[in-house]
């Protein structure tokens, strides 16, 4: 059954998307204005080093769109922006996301993945619990991770039961977002649901992550760092395909459920790395020193706990609600490919910081 998300049109919503400004949010704030024209986006971001508003720089403030530039954790300023604008619903992504970050400073992930998760859950129960919602049902969709369930071995899939094991401080501080979100629905009735998704991949991927990092350092000729022996295996998704089924949990999941996204992609790191290099060498040509980009593949220290397998069952959000992934990953890697190569800028400032000045640019007056 494929989905098609163009076609199950709802009609109004008013939406906080957290972190919209990130990665995953980005993306998922441009399918909202293809597919849910009527819906109005107020985009809470803090724009950390992670945040870039050159992503969303093609879309205008006005009915449906509002950029917030604030921080997840500031009580008063969630508690406002709920009422001012009547939020019936809300998609929270944003969060420190880099696990190598995490190892060296936990610390600002559990504040803003922990502390702010708790901000943005009480301030939705103090705006959507004993109020009127005639014709709207509110909806608080919870962004997590398959690294809550910790690393499997060679064989079995993480299912919405599999006990949590998480072993990074990064997939520590999601687990514990995860568990205040199901509380506040046990506890308060708070209409909560969570989705753990696997790595994604696509456009406006910060290049700290495997492949625009990888895909980066290839075009430049650089060396291509894979952990320890480079057989440690994730399941990748492309991200539209991700943001497609946070709209059927929105729409069609229920209260107090978790669904599990995965690709049913498994590739060990270093398959990643190669396929990369070998589109990379048919794209544009060997690396600047005339050789195969695979040469420049250099195996470095592991990451300390390094989790070596993440898998993914999405047989609950496949017979529930009809989502599968749509995007094959050889094109998926491919369209990932032409987006940075098309846009070779957005990378280039990100190197040289001037990204960082969109918000003075764009704000300031
Ligand atoms: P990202 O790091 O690209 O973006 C995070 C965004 O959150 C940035 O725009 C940043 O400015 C914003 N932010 C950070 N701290 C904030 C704060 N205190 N207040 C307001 N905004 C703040 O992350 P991403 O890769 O887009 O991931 C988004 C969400 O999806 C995260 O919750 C992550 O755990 C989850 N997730 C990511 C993946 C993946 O592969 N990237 C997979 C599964 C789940
Ligand atoms: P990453 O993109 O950081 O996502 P996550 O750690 O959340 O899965 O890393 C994906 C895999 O690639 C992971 O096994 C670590 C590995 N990796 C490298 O081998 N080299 C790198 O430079 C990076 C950033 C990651």
């Amino acid at each position: 059954m494929q989905t098609e998300i163009v076609k199950n049109m709802e009609n109004k919503r008013v939406i906080l998307v957290t972190g919209g400004c990130g990665f995953i949010g980005a993306n998922f704030v441009h399918l909202l204005q293809r597919y849910r024209p009527t819906w109005r986006v107020v985009n809470l971001d803090a724009l950390t080093y992670a945040g870039n508003l050159r992503n969303l720089q093609a879309i205008s403030e006005g009915e449906r769109y509002r950029f917030v530039h604030g921080d997840i954790c500031d009580q008063p300023l969630v508690n406002a922006l709920l009422a001012e604008e009547g939020v019936d619903t809300v998609v929270h992504f944003a969060a420190e996301s880099h696990v190598d970050k995490s190892i060296t400073g936990p610390g600002e992930f559990i504040r803003t993945n922990v502390t702010g998760t708790f901000t943005l859950l009480e301030a939705a129960r103090r705006h959507w619990l004993g109020g009127e919602w005639p014709g709207r049902k509110p909806c608080f969709l919870h962004v997590s991770t398959d690294e809550v369930y910790g690393s499997l071995g060679p064989s079995g899939l993480f299912t919405e039961t599999t006990p949590y094991d998480p072993r990074s401080p990064y997939s520590a501080s999601k687990a514990s977002s995860d568990h205040l979100a199901r509380a506040y629905f046990h506890t308060y009735g708070l209409p909560v649901r969570i989705t753990n998704c696997s790595n994604n991949y696509g456009p406006y991927q910060f290049p700290e992550k495997l492949i625009p990092l990888v895909l980066n350092n290839a075009l430049h000729g650089r060396p291509l760092p894979v952990y320890g022996d480079g057989r440690n295996v994730r399941d990748w998704l492309y991200v539209q395909d991700h943001c497609e089924a946070i709209v059927e949990v929105l729409e069609k999941g229920r209260d107090g459920e978790s669904y599990n996204i995965g690709g049913n992609n498994e590739k060990e790191n270093i398959e990643v790395v190669t396929l990369l290099c070998d589109l990379l060498d048919e794209k544009v040509g060997l690396a600047p020193s005339g050789r195969p980009r695979r040469s420049l593949i250099t195996f470095v220290r592991d990451r300390l706990g390094h989790d070596r397998r993440y898998a993914i069952d999405a047989g609950k959000i496949r017979a529930e609600l009809g989502w599968e992934p749509k995007m094959d990953f050889a094109r998926g890697m491919e369209l990932t490919i032409d987006w940075y190569l098309a846009n070779p800028e957005w990378v280039a400032e990100i190197v040289n910081g001037a990204y960082r000045d969109y918000y003075e640019a764009m704000y300031s007056h």
